[in-house]
């Protein structure tokens, strides 16, 4: 995709699964995109518009008659960069093979020139039926993009094939069709990212940990994801949920974050250490759990600095990657983009992303607040600076846009 939003229309076909497709419109408009979502008569009977509209934050268009004036279908089509049609029930997958503009979903569908994702849902019978196979089979080599059905419960006691694909699943199919389109700013890109807080055993029960969520670090996976990337994430501990389509490596400890990073990021183009990882672990960690003290006197933990990946990353030999790094800082207004500026040089990276945390601000909180500093290509020249402030998505693609 782009650095703008998409413009996604959502058309919704009267089957059962039809209230899958709030999951589906939510999950778009949590990305950022513009969602509008277009109802047939028989999906009405099935979701309710008032739930569609507060969900997609637009008004629901239904019928070709509505709003005549500003010749809806045609403005929809045109302007949507893809069309998802979610249930596309066994009449809207006819209907679409045959070109039919017998409402307003049809008349969109033959507007425009975006790409156009159907998840079919239906009886099994229906979709293994002649006429629904030749259909979908004419519509794929039309270059529509089908996801699923999958095979489940259906709406009676049956099960079988024809249930609608999970909205993660129609989603991730979207931006996938979207990227392979090249119509993104980051398609086939190879973004490296890690994140969430390492954790540095002091016995095997016991670590010492960080408070990091892992949640910026997710929120840039997914914002690369939806611009073309394909992503990798090496991750410590995390509480964010990983996306769909994300190839994830665990890594528990610094040394085990380094060892991953270290070993994959030859194979990427863009290298993000978002992760929190520890800048000392314990030097004798026990192989038994440890027991207190029966004398209530203190115990002392000898620590030892851990290997800095981002400035083993940074000295890369030939290194053809770019490099962005991570800066916390408990600093007050004005100190954090000359800490920044500092810390770009002294880690040898590209860019630095600092933010201030303190015990309220930073960490575990949906919003961010950075600075973004980017080495100038040209000798000489100082560091260009941004100030990005949002939910963590937005601050993701504030991070993503310092590097395309
Ligand atoms: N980092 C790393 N390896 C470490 C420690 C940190 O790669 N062992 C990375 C983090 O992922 C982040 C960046 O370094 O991208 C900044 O980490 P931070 O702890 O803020 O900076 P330090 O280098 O530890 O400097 P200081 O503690 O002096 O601020």
């Amino acid at each position: 995709m782009m650095s703008r939003p998409l413009r996604i229309v959502v058309g919704i076909t009267g089957g059962i699964a039809a209230y899958k497709a709030l999951g589906v419109i939510r999950g778009f408009v949590s990305d950022g995109h513009h969602v509008e979502v277009v109802a047939t008569d028989a999906a009405l009977e099935f979701v309710g518009r008032s739930s569609l509209e507060a969900l997609s934050r637009n008004s629901v268009s239904v019928g070709l008659y509505d709003d005549v004036a500003s010749v809806r279908h045609v403005r929809m089509g045109q302007t949507a960069d893809i069309i998802v049609v979610a249930p596309a029930t066994a009449n809207s997958l006819a209907q679409l093979a045959h070109g039919l503009a017998s409402n307003l979903l049809g008349n969109i569908v033959l507007a425009t020139r975006g790409l156009v994702v159907v998840a079919p849902a239906m009886h099994t019978e229906m979709w293994m039926n002649r006429a629904t196979q030749e259909n979908v089979a004419t519509l794929v080599e039309r270059g529509f993009v089908v996801v699923g059905p999958a095979s489940g419960a259906l709406t009676g006691d049956d099960a079988g094939v024809g249930r609608m694909a999970e909205a993660s699943e129609i989603i991730a199919a979207s931006y996938a069709a979207v990227a392979a389109q090249g119509s993104s700013d980051l398609s086939g890109v190879r973004v490296l990212i890690s994140g969430g807080g390492t954790q540095e055993p002091i016995d095997p029960v016991r670590f010492i940990g960080n408070r990091s969520s892992g949640a910026q670090a997710v929120a840039i996976a997914r914002a690369a994801q939806a611009r073309g990337a394909i992503v990798t994430l090496v991750h410590a501990h995390m509480e964010a949920e990983i996306p769909l389509g994300v190839t994830a490596v665990e890594a528990l400890t610094a040394d085990k974050m380094l060892h991953e990073m270290t070993r994959l990021a030859a194979q990427f183009d863009i290298v993000i250490m978002a992760a929190a990882v520890a800048d000392y672990r314990v030097a004798d960690v026990s192989d038994a759990k440890l027991k207190k003290s029966s004398d209530g006197s203190n115990r002392t933990l000898l620590l030892e600095q851990t290997t800095d990946v981002l400035a083993t990353l940074a000295s890369t030999p030939d290194r053809k990657f770019r490099l962005v790094g991570f800066a916390a800082e408990t600093a007050r207004n004005g100190e954090l983009q000359t800490l920044a500026v500092e810390k770009l040089d002294r880690k040898g990276c590209d860019v630095i992303v600092a933010n201030e945390v303190s015990w309220e601000r930073g960490i575990g909180t949906p919003n961010n607040d950075v600075v973004i500093v980017s080495r100038s290509r040209v000798r000489g020249v100082p560091p260009e600076v941004v100030q990005a402030s949002g939910d963590k998505l937005s601050v993701a693609h504030r991070i993503l846009d310092s590097l395309v």
